[in-house]
């Protein structure tokens, strides 16, 4: 017998008094059970179906009640038009939940979200979520397939543009800055996005960094050093997860009811619904773990996957599965609970139609442009500075060549995911140093080469442009569609004839400043003693150039540090800074040590690592207390001085090691970190406050544990150096 409404709102009552739940998440409770009452099995798996576009068929479909939710469906008068049909339409109303990839901006595009992380200022990264949200908002989506919070080792994966990073502790804290900016205060706001945290889980780990690989990771790993962004987005109120294409050790993410199932919506309590990437459970068959699609089908509902993304495998053929009873209705019940709480949430059942006159006053609202300027500073790293050549001395020179295949391009800065980003709002280097430098110094601008390919036609215009000029300015590297999906590299020096180019510059004996374009750490050892200095751009979105110019001439300091390490080799990867001991660490006097004949072991540059104008120094270490239980905060600090001439930011960094346990620890792992503003001469004491709780790992019988013992704190401005000191973990009796 199906309890009547009367009877929920009473059930609701009593849940509200007695448990303390906010009242309207009891009343949409009781609205998704009421819904779910009236629903014929046929409209639950609609609800479970997402497709890419529009077209007549899929109208139909809507109107039927086969469709839950569209993906692709671009501007607010179309998503309008299409959600009128299903709430106009179809037997119960039910608003379609649209969603886009909104990565890194929906029209004012962001640096990518690798180059987001080296600024370390999770602020900031969540007021450029805030902002994609409400430009996508309103060109009527509610969704989007971000944030990516998928940790990355491996620079060959191209999708490493698309994340944080390689640390968990930074990931999370920048996964709860997105989670947090995307969905805003409340989701009902209908300016705000539902965010998704994808893809769960390993797909970073894929095996040689070819996309779509084979991941193969242990569960002290998984739950280490891949899950923990997820947990942040989760415990930030994240609505929605991505199951991921890979497999973990012979289980396809799509299908993998430990991670799904016991983890995500058991261990966490998580509440949302989960989204399977592009096919991802129609590839079941591919993986080989079932015969067809409807297999697959039941294969990826029982392991906890609530949508099907463009699958087709959750259809009406599920129908006679759950007649002859062998697929249970609950489970179909509980995929459908997930999804209509979300609508719910998002208020579409109120609101499912966007204004189509607000996308006017907030599409590259000039808070917006000024965000993505700020950004775009603060992501740009500092790699190499011999002599100061940088900033450029105006006083002194009078012409710059300007060369490369991306000095003037206006793709490039929209990186990985353009969304809505036009190359008409976007800011070249060429045109941004012009912009900034307008008759005073002369430009002499000259391609010299692609991006890729071998074509050497131009090599002779830049070089006499070099001759003739005071410095050369070269603006190399990868253009967008080398990084993200499906654009795993096995090379990654500079692509086609860049790095010659840069080697027949360098016979003009003339200073040469390198500004990169890529969207992962790139292998530079073949050219970086050739150039003075290094300035890693990324890919920084619509101000990408004027960014760029205030960092070359000096009006802004820069301060962003790496957040994935630039190997010397490919050779070295994976490379990570948190890697174990071994029981033979690199030594140079023993032949039988972790090492490699042919090159050293460290990174050209580590994570967290980054120069700024001017210098800082660290001195005085101590802690409040070096003995300490599980339930006390380490408080530790450190005196910073601006040593410099101006002023500038240091991310300082704290890192810990547990020296001695019951299972091999990292040999740093980063548990702090804050961004510090001093003029020239000032100094700061600069205190972190860690929870020992904090410093915890997974013991032996996979239980998060923190064992007492000796523990070493560093703290510093990169992974590799800093001041030390040693404190106790004691047990808590
Ligand atoms: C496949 C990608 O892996 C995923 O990140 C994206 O969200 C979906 N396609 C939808 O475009």
């Amino acid at each position: 017998m199906k309890p009547t409404f009367k009877f929920l709102v009473t059930l609701a009552f009593i849940i509200t008094v007695v448990f303390g739940q906010p009242l309207r998440d009891v009343e949409i409770e009781v609205k998704v059970n009421e819904l779910l009452y009236q629903m014929t099995l046929a409209e639950k798996i609609g609800q479970m179906t997402q497709f890419s576009g529009t077209n007549k068929q899929y109208e139909q479909m809507i109107r039927e009640g086969k469709i839950g939710s569209l993906l692709n469906v671009i501007g607010a008068e179309e998503n309008n038009r299409i959600q009128k049909i299903a709430v106009e339409e179809s037997r119960l109303g039910i608003p379609l939940i649209i969603g886009l990839d909104v990565i890194h901006g929906y029209r004012t595009i962001f640096p990518i979200p690798l180059a987001a992380a080296a600024s370390w200022d999770t602020v900031l990264i969540r007021k450029a979520a805030e902002i994609a949200a409400k430009e996508a908002a309103s060109a009527g989506i509610h969704w989007t397939f971000a944030p990516m919070v998928d940790i990355a080792r491996d620079a060959r994966w191209g999708r490493i543009a698309e994340g944080a990073g390689e640390d968990p502790f930074l990931g999370s804290a920048i996964a709860r800055a997105q989670v947090l900016g995307f969905q805003g205060e409340d989701l009902a706001d209908p300016l705000t996005l539902l965010a998704c945290s994808k893809h769960y889980v390993g797909y970073g780990a894929a095996e040689g960094g070819r996309d779509y690989n084979t991941v193969d990771i242990s569960e002290r790993t998984l739950r280490e050093i891949y899950l923990p962004p997820f947990k942040a987005a989760v415990d930030a109120g994240v609505g929605t997860l991505m199951s991921a294409f890979n497999e973990i050790g012979g289980v396809p993410a799509s299908a993998n009811q430990f991670t799904l199932r016991k983890i995500l919506k058991g261990e966490w309590g998580f509440d949302g619904f989960v989204v399977s990437d592009w096919n991802s459970i129609g590839e079941l068959v591919v993986h080989g773990i079932a015969k067809n699609q409807l297999e697959a089908g039941v294969k990826g509902l029982t392991a906890g996957v609530d949508m099907d993304m463009e699958g087709r495998c959750y259809t009406t053929a599920m129908e006679a599965l759950v007649a002859e009873g062998t697929l249970s209705e609950e489970l179909i019940d509980d995929a459908v609970r997930r999804i209509l709480r979300m609508k719910f949430k998002l208020g579409l059942f109120e609101h499912p139609y966007i204004d189509e006159s607000i996308q006017k006053e907030l599409i590259l609202h000039r808070e917006h442009i000024q965000t993505a300027l700020d950004l775009a500073r603060e992501s740009i790293v500092l790699l190499k500075n011999e002599n100061d050549v940088l900033p450029l001395n105006r006083g002194k020179i009078n012409s710059i060549a300007l060369i490369g295949p991306l000095a003037d391009d206006k793709d490039a800065p929209l990186g990985t995911w353009k969304c809505e980003g036009k190359q008409k709002d976007v800011v070249t280097v060429y045109e941004g140093l012009k912009n900034k430098l307008g008759g005073d110094v002369k430009i002499i601008y000259t391609k010299g080469c692609d991006v890729k390919g071998n074509n050497r036609s131009g090599f002779n215009k830049a070089i006499k442009a070099a001759r003739t000029a005071d410095i050369v300015v070269m603006v190399m590297g990868e253009s967008a569609d080398m990084s993200g999906e499906a654009a795993s590299r096995a090379d990654l020096n500079l692509p086609g004839v860049q790095a010659e180019l840069i080697n027949a510059i360098a016979e003009t004996n003339k200073p040469i400043v390198l500004v990169l374009m890529n969207g992962r750490p790139i292998t530079l050892s073949n050219i970086e003693s050739k150039v003075s200095a290094i300035v890693e751009a990324w890919h920084l979105g619509i101000r990408h150039g004027n960014a760029v110019a205030d960092v070359l001439t000096g009006d802004y300091n820069p301060s962003g540090k790496v957040t994935a390490t630039f190997p010397r080799s490919v050779g070295q990867i994976p490379i990570y800074y948190n890697h174990k001991n071994t029981g033979r660490p690199g030594d140079p006097d023993n032949k039988f040590s972790s090492k490699y004949i042919d090159s050293p072991s460290s990174p050209l540059y580590p994570f967290g690592y980054g120069l700024s104008y001017t210098k800082f120094k660290y001195t005085g270490i101590k802690a409040e207390n070096n003995r300490l239980t599980p339930s006390d905060d380490l408080i530790v600090s450190v005196n910073l001085k601006n040593v410099g001439q101006r002023e500038g930011v240091e991310i300082v960094q704290l890192y810990i090691q547990d020296i001695t346990g019951s299972v091999t620890r990292p040999v740093k792992e980063l548990k702090g970190f804050q961004r510090v503003t001093l003029e020239a001469g000032e100094q700061k004491t600069v205190q972190f406050r860690v929870p020992v709780w904090e410093l915890g790992f997974y013991d032996l019988d996979m239980k998060y544990t923190v064992e007492p013992g000796d523990f070493r704190v560093m703290i510093g401005g990169n992974s590799f150096e800093g001041l030390t000191m040693d404190f106790k973990v004691v047990s808590l009796k």
